[in-house]
């Protein structure tokens, strides 16, 4: 099974993708933990390129293939191998962040994206988990990471609020393997929610 968590910054993606791979591993299930931009050798230099320094520094265009070079590389380095092998990937952003970040925050590149998509990476996951979250508090506990990576939290309020009507307008598109779950709680809580839509698919 391949499971993806999407939602904008800090609506606590990583923090749920850490717990339920806990909570599977517990249950005595085979899991790999692995995100985007990153999750191979190749994918995580990428990801400083795109990450750190000048945010001019690629055009829109540029963006879009540098991303999903770095997405094809971890399907072919990483999670591909990892489903042949009959674990459980879960995956902290993938083509639905480049939908929505690259599609919608430099001017309208969704069809450029769909395009690259069907050419170069051709599968989207089994299960997707999107974290909604009020816009406000998504970016203030983005901002209150230290570290160099910034990136669209530096766009401010406006592209938050953005990226959230986009992300549910999305898990409209793909009912079949969106699941929106409420991340305005307590994270066990919200970890709980998610260990249930998870264990039920894979029932
Ligand atoms: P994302 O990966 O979506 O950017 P993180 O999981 O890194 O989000 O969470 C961002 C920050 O918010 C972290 O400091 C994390 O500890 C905190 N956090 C995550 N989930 C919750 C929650 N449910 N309630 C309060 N704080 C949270
Ligand atoms: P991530 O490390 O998940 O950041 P956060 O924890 O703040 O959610 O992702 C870093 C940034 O990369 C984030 O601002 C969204 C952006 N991004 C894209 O623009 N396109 C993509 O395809 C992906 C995977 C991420």
């Amino acid at each position: 099974m391949f499971l993806t968590f999407e939602g904008i910054d800090g609506s606590g993606k990583s923090t749920q993708a850490r717990l339920l791979a806990e909570n599977l591993r517990r249950a005595g299930r085979d899991v790999i933990l692995t995100r985007e931009p990153g999750g191979s050798p190749g994918a995580e230099e990428i990801r400083s390129l795109v990450l750190e320094g000048d945010p001019d520094r690629w055009s829109a265009e540029t963006e879009i293939l540098l991303f999903t070079a770095a997405r094809r590389d971890h399907l072919e380095r990483t999670i591909e191998p990892a489903l042949a092998a009959g674990k459980i990937v879960i995956c902290d952003r993938f083509a639905d962040s480049t939908r929505m970040y690259q599609g919608l925050s430099r001017g309208d590149l969704r069809k450029v994206v769909d395009q690259l998509h069907d050419l170069m990476i051709g599968r989207d996951p089994d299960l997707t988990l999107l974290i909604d979250m009020d816009p406000e508090i998504g970016l203030s506990r983005a901002k209150g990471r230290q570290g160099t990576e910034e990136r669209f939290e530096d766009f401010g309020l406006d592209l938050q609020r953005k990226m959230r009507a986009g992300f549910l307008s999305l898990a409209d598109d793909y009912r079949d393997r969106f699941r929106v779950v409420d991340g305005n709680r307590d994270m066990d809580s919200v970890a709980r929610d998610v260990t249930d839509i998870v264990m039920q698919s894979l029932r």
